[in-house]
């Protein structure tokens, strides 16, 4: 007999390993458009190269990037931080690297989540040493009194307390990437 959480669940509302709704979708939208001006406002007269931080960053850049209203270019890199499910280790691997070259160009790293801060921090020195003429970083979310490393952060979409999200781009074993809101995960991870 497969557990309830074997089964695929029609609704997230259904589902017993999520728990309560931490930011709703409507939350997301005006925090997303506020963001968006704001970086609109910050890089007047220029065209930022938006980089996205696979997989996790995937919804929340191509919200963001709809509300600047500035020539952006977009791009994307996928690293694989070693580590167990929940926790990095700081140790980061480049598994997909950008395309575009990043010498004299305004960069914002667009990131789902800052928790210890070690991924981020890695790909900051990694890609501030290919010369661009700015580096700043916009994360959705930041999980409050977890950094051991403190990456610079410009934007900063929401800050919660400790506890493992997902929806919105985040995921537990690559399921859930696609919520609509960001919740809390209460089922046991590596579990199913
Ligand atoms: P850090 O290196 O500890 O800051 O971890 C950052 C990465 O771990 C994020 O970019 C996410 O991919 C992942 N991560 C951290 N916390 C969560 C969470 O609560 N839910 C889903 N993924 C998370
Ligand atoms: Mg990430």
């Amino acid at each position: 007999m497969p557990g309830a959480s074997d089964r695929p669940h029609l609704t997230p509302d259904d589902d017993p390993d999520l728990g309560e709704i931490v930011v709703t979708e409507e939350a997301l939208a005006r925090r997303l458009a506020e963001l968006g001006a704001e970086i609109t406002r910050d890089y007047q007269g220029r065209s930022p190269l938006l980089i996205c931080v696979l997989k996790g960053a995937v919804m929340f850049m191509a919200d963001l990037a709809r509300h600047v209203e500035l020539p952006v270019e977009l791009d994307f890199m996928a690293v694989s931080s070693y580590g167990s499910a929940t926790k990095s280790s700081g140790v980061v691997r480049i598994v997909k690297d950008l395309d575009i070259d990043l010498g004299g160009r305004d960069v914002i790293v667009v990131e789902d989540i800052v928790d210890s801060g070690l991924t981020l921090n890695y790909l900051l020195k990694n890609l501030a040493s290919r010369d661009p003429a700015s580096l700043e970083v916009c994360a959705l979310l930041l999980k409050e009194g977890q950094q051991k490393a403190e990456p610079p952060l410009r934007y900063v979409g929401f800050r919660l307390p400790n506890t493992f999200l997902v929806g919105y781009g985040l995921d537990v074993a690559e399921r859930y990437r696609n919520l609509r809101d960001i919740r809390t995960f209460v089922g046991e991870v590596g579990g199913r």
